[in-house]
């Protein structure tokens, strides 16, 4: 195999964010952008030379090349065997079992997760490690800092390989294998659900389902698993062929961008229950008839009720959420008696707390949700542990959710997001919020008393790594919460992620609407942050 150094220059804006390095297309385009941050990467690794790396992406705009230069570049840099997705797609979780499944050294992601495909939007690529899981955030500052100071890249002289037939090549010493992207992923939910219950309870109309796949990388995950193997009808998977634009679409699982199932569940005769994913299916929305669950009530909810699906149903070690994530979890871990481990933002912080056996469950705000069985987040995993819980709870989404509140209160939750504002603005609201920490506790406003404002730094238990400035949070003596950040995955502009919280253990309030219940939480934090003063705004882009 002949292979070629390259010379390049360094791109100053390789910094991986909250999940990776995402840019839209056209900057991942420029000469040498892909191949820099690539040998960035390889150049900060260590012995996997003859090693296994898994690739694979969600199938958006500009997959099919980027996995073309990383095969190449792969080759060149000594891996001894590359595992692809047929068609270069791989669901994020489905990636992070394959790794972990063939003892992969590790594995490259294409995906930019809930944000639009195509020629004019966004693509990234993040690097996994052994476990599976995201690389932490002493990999990830080294492939920037590396970044900074490429000169060539190293590519391997072989011809572009047909990704679409299953089956081995062999070149020289480097073997390339393109697998089946759903079988193992499928044999994996197999092992920790009941399918057979699922099936009864599917085939008898007990259950009728609806996913949405938002023409993103689930799909074809979603027909093996809900129609071939549980029997779902086919036109319970909508929007199921994975396009390279999505469609045209955000495929970001929340009411406004899943907006036909949305309709559906709210509309007359909806199914019992429905759910949709992301771009790289690793995100879930979970509805029921006439019901929204928001991401941190499900947490909650699954892991108040894990006893019942047959993985957990000895164990339940531990739970974790981000930060920002409603603390209706921590009710639930305080009852049971085991910890609860608040992480900074992004799945990479749970990895540790996984891989030490100090967690099952872990969650985020952010429409994710996981477990130990694979160390990303897991979009059609969630999905299957709904579904498994009302065959066997043989209630509706509605009652579930309801039950769960008595028992424990109901952590009323909502985000608004601010996006694409100028960073200088930004900057400056940030600025404006940390200048009023020190003064803020013991001030009364209304209702609510200052119990804590500070920002946000996190010590990891196992590795006793800190990661500093990762949210702005202000406390009441009540328990309600807003926490101020802003988002490291967006690629235009700043955007602003306002997270409110307040607790509810009156079960006659409980059926309140979430906008009206934190009214007065909604503009103290306009108040705190003036981000509608200072940007001329009058209400959010995105409210979740
Ligand atoms: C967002 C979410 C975060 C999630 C990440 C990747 O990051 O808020 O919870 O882990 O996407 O899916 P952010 O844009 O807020 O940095
Ligand atoms: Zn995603």
């Amino acid at each position: 195999m002949q292979i070629e150094t390259i010379t390049t220059h360094p791109y100053n804006d390789q910094n991986p964010g909250t999940s990776g390095l995402r840019k839209k297309v056209k900057v991942f385009q420029q000469p040498g952008y892909l191949e820099n941050f690539v040998q960035s990467i390889f150049d900060s690794l260590h012995d996997f030379s003859g090693k296994t790396l898994v690739l694979g992406g969600d199938g958006r705009y500009f997959n099919r090349p980027a996995i073309q230069i990383i095969i190449k570049m792969a080759a060149a840099n000594g891996f001894g065997k590359i595992i692809i997705g047929q068609g270069g797609l791989l669901s994020t979780p489905a990636a992070s079992h394959i790794i972990r499944k063939y003892n992969a050294f590790g594995g490259l992601i294409l995906s930019a997760s809930h944000n639009p495909g195509g020629p004019d939007e966004d693509f990234g690529i993040k690097y996994n490690i052994g476990n599976g899981g995201p690389a932490p955030e002493k990999d990830t500052t080294a492939f920037y800092l590396r970044s900074l100071n490429i000169d060539s890249y190293k590519m391997a002289h072989i011809e572009d390989i047909d990704l679409d037939s299953i089956g081995t090549i062999q070149i020289d010493d480097l073997s390339i294998a393109i697998i089946d992207p759903v079988t193992d992923y499928a044999e994996l939910m197999q092992s920790i659900f009941d399918f057979n219950l699922l099936k009864q309870s599917i085939g008898s109309g007990y259950i009728t389902l609806l996913f949405d796949a938002m023409h993103a990388i689930t799909g074809p995950y979603a027909k093996r698993i809900l129609v071939d193997m549980l029997g779902a009808t086919s036109d319970s998977v909508i929007n199921a062929e994975p396009l390279e634009d999505f469609g045209g679409h955000h495929p970001d699982p929340n009411l406004a961008h899943a907006k036909e199932l949305a309709e559906r569940m709210f509309g007359p005769a909806a199914p019992v229950f429905g759910a949709a994913s992301d771009g790289d299916g690793d995100r879930n929305m979970i509805t029921g008839s006439n019901i929204f669950v928001t991401p941190s009530d499900s947490l909650a909810i699954m892991a108040a009720n894990a006893h019942l699906i047959p993985a957990y149903a000895q164990e339940l070690r531990g739970v974790a959420r981000s930060m920002p994530t409603s603390q209706a979890v921590d009710r639930v871990a305080a009852c049971y008696n085991i910890p609860c481990y608040e992480t900074p933002t992004g799945w990479k912080f749970f990895g540790n707390l996984l891989d030490a056996g100090k967690i099952t469950l872990c969650g985020e705000e952010s429409f994710g949700t996981g477990s130990d069985h694979v160390r990303e987040k897991d979009g059609l995993w969630a999905v299957l542990f709904w579904l498994n819980l009302i065959a066997r709870k043989r209630q509706s989404v509605a009652d579930i959710v309801h039950e769960h509140w008595q028992k424990f209160g109901r952590d009323i939750y909502c985000r608004h997001d601010y996006e694409a504002v100028e960073m200088d603005i930004a900057n400056g609201i940030v600025e404006h919020l940390r200048s009023q920490l020190p003064a803020l506790p013991g001030q009364t406003f209304g209702e609510y008393t200052v119990k804590y404002a500070d920002e946000f730094s996190y010590e990891d238990p196992i590795d006793g790594s800190i990661s500093s400035n990762q949210g702005i949070r202000i406390g009441f003596e009540n328990g309600s919460r807003i926490i101020f950040r802003l988002s490291g995955t967006g690629t235009v502009g700043a955007t602003l992620r306002i997270y409110l919280e307040r607790f509810e253990a009156d079960a006659s309030k409980h059926d309140q609407d979430a906008q009206s219940a934190l009214a007065e939480l909604i503009n103290l934090a306009e108040q705190f942050c003036e981000i509608k003063k200072r940007t001329g705004r009058i209400e959010p882009d995105v409210v979740t």
